[in-house]
């Protein structure tokens, strides 16, 4: 049963089609899928706290609505992550206590402080912006839950980068201080979105695998140019520099040159040592504690309803 489901597997991969939860699966596709798909899962949750951060104190009621909107959707990614997680067989509390408990990985660009109104814009534009580049190709990732999860993600992700753009537009075009301010936010989340994209491809210890089983379609190094290619235009319509004094194109190889990102510094992140880590884990332990009365009574209630169902 195996031997067939394997070659079945491997049909559906060579034949660049959709691997859905009953389907036969590698364990190690399997894990690797709960990995990833748990761990960007946790990324949407714990994003939610640096823009939480600035909803009392939105600047309008139009900027607050938005940006509650915004960290709403969020949630609903977690959920949607979370629950296509499910499908591979860890449950949602399990990869709960990972996170929680464990030492689950989320993306490191959330360990990073939120220090002005203009974070809003430039997480918005920058954050939300290489989330996009990076997403879109997952929406055609061969396992059909987490494809499916991301066409709507990025949908949403899109509203989320326009009214980051828009908020740096008003600063960059308001009073000299307004304008630095949004410069500033610029300047500090620039090198840490080039490495929401993962180290570089030498140095990805999961890739090769990762691009063999059609799950990450680009390269970790492929989509950051991607992504640089996209933001430089875009930051001189918003009359913005960016912080990078090696930036440029290089008309032989057709790639963008950017400078050296401190990968000790995102090693450190990622293991725990960003500016953030201890605050967002600690908020996010107290959230899931504090609302354990919730679960309860919702499992409660739901037992006495199927007890009447029985009856
Ligand atoms: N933050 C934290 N950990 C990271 C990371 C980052 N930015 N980039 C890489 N890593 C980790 C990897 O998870 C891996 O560790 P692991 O084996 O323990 O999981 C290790 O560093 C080596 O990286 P690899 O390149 O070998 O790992 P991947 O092949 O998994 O590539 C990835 C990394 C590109 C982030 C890939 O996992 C991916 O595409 N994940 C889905 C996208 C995602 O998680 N996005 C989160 C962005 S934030 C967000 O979406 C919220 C939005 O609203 C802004």
């Amino acid at each position: 049963q195996e031997v067939a489901g394997r070659e079945a597997f491997e049909e559906l991969i060579a034949e660049d089609s959709r691997v859905e939860p009953r389907d036969w699966m590698p364990a190690d596709y399997r894990k690797s899928l709960t990995r990833q798909m748990s761990q960007h899962a946790h990324s949407e949750i714990i994003g939610m706290q640096p823009e939480a951060n600035w909803i009392t104190r939105a600047p309008s009621l139009k900027r607050k609505s938005i940006l509650m909107a915004k960290v709403q959707d969020e949630a609903g990614h977690g959920l949607y992550l979370y629950s296509a997680t499910e499908t591979l067989g860890t449950s949602r509390d399990e990869l709960t206590d990972q996170l929680i408990y464990g030492s689950a990985k989320y993306s490191s660009i959330f360990n990073y402080p939120a220090r002005s109104w203009a974070d809003m814009g430039a997480i918005g534009w920058l954050v939300d912006g290489a989330a996009i580049v990076n997403q879109v190709p997952l929406c055609r990732a061969s396992y059909a839950p987490y494809g499916r999860a991301m066409v709507r993600i990025c949908k949403e992700e899109s509203f989320h980068q326009r009214q980051g753009w828009e908020i740096l537009y008003e600063l960059s075009h308001g009073s000299p201080a307004q304008k630095q301010m949004a410069q500033d936010a610029v300047d500090r989340f620039y090198a840490p979105a080039l490495m929401m994209f993962g180290p570089p491809d030498a140095d990805s210890p999961n890739s090769q695998q990762s691009m063999a089983w059609n799950i990450k379609r680009f390269s970790n190094d492929e989509l950051r140019q991607r992504f640089v290619g996209m933001i430089v235009e875009q930051a001189e319509a918003l009359g913005l520099t960016l912080p990078d004094p090696e930036l440029r194109f290089d008309e032989e190889s057709g790639q963008w040159i950017h400078q050296d990102l401190d990968w000790d510094e995102f090693m450190r992140v990622i293991k725990g040592g960003g500016p953030c880590n201890a605050q967002r884990m600690a908020r996010r332990r107290d959230a899931h504690e504090d609302g354990a009365w919730v679960r309860e009574a919702a499992a409660a209630y739901a037992r006495d309803r199927a007890d009447e169902m029985d009856e």
